[in-house]
């Protein structure tokens, strides 16, 4: 399917409050959070959202590349929380794509900490978060999302086992426009929740697939294994250890513990 997107049929119909303000739509760039960054620098404002349909330097989390040839649906959307929210972002983010995925195939999609979408066990979604702060206070922050819309993870050897998406769940080509006007909607959703301090971890801990799991999870260069007990309101992951501690982990890398 030819793309259906462009600013102004991003903007035609879409009555969120704050995100999708401003669209900066381009049809490819290195990195959507390089244009983010520096319109949020030169003072963009919230809930302006940077689209892109291929990035050639797309980032991913732990310094790792992603993987975004054209149908790869890139977001970025700069946001002005307040420090005490700065890290639930995360929780919109994922929720807002789980809930948008979900919608655009009739299946049921799960996050797996931090805030990776999986789809029938393999990731259609990941979220990459940055942030600029002043003090006790956050100048900016950028929620990047990329959303497998139109990928055959088979071209892709590094990601053909473990990465699916939407056209190749349904065996049909779908809107880009629509999904990304859905997943504004829900974002906008989910951040004037979050503002009003709403309980949306709840939300995110119910589609949570790590929880209750023995995990090996990288963090830097060691590993810490245990029973992933729980998360607390931030988003990080309580891991119970074999010597009964329990140790919150903010950013790693899960995987299931081989028997
Ligand atoms: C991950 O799973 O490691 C996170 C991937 C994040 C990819 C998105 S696509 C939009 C934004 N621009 C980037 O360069 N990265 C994020």
């Amino acid at each position: 399917m030819a793309s259906d997107l462009s600013r102004e049929s991003i903007l035609r119909g879409l009555t969120t409050a704050i995100i999708g303000r401003n669209i900066l739509y381009h049809p490819t760039v290195p990195s959507t959070m390089d244009v983010a960054r520096e319109a949020a620098v030169g003072g963009a404002p919230e809930g302006t959202v940077v689209v892109a349909e291929e990035q050639t330097s797309g980032r991913g989390r732990l310094g790792r590349s992603w993987t975004n040839p054209p149908g790869v649906l890139a977001v970025s959307v700069i946001l002005h929380p307040r420090m005490s929210r700065l890290l639930r972002l995360g929780m919109v983010a994922s929720l807002a794509t789980s809930r948008c995925v979900d919608s655009a195939t009739g299946l049921k999609s799960v996050i797996k900490w931090p805030n990776d979408v999986l789809l029938r066990g393999k990731k259609i979604s990941g979220i990459l978060m940055e942030s600029a702060l002043r003090g006790q206070s956050v100048e900016w922050a950028i929620v990047g999302i990329g959303l497998n819309i139109d990928l055959d993870p088979g071209m892709f050897p590094e990601i053909a086992d473990t990465a699916t998406s939407i056209t190749a769940e349904l065996g049909r080509e779908v809107s880009q426009l629509a999904i990304l006007q859905d997943l504004l909607r829900e974002m906008d959703r989910l951040y004037l929740a979050l503002r009003e301090d709403e309980d949306i971890h709840e939300q995110w801990r119910e589609r949570l697939e790590t929880l209750g799991r023995t995990v090996e999870v990288a963090v830097g260069d060691h590993v810490e294994v245990g029973y992933a007990e729980s998360v607390d309101s931030n988003g990080s992951l309580l891991l119970r250890r074999s010597d009964g501690t329990l140790i919150p982990i903010v950013a790693g890398d899960v995987t299931l513990r081989k028997r």
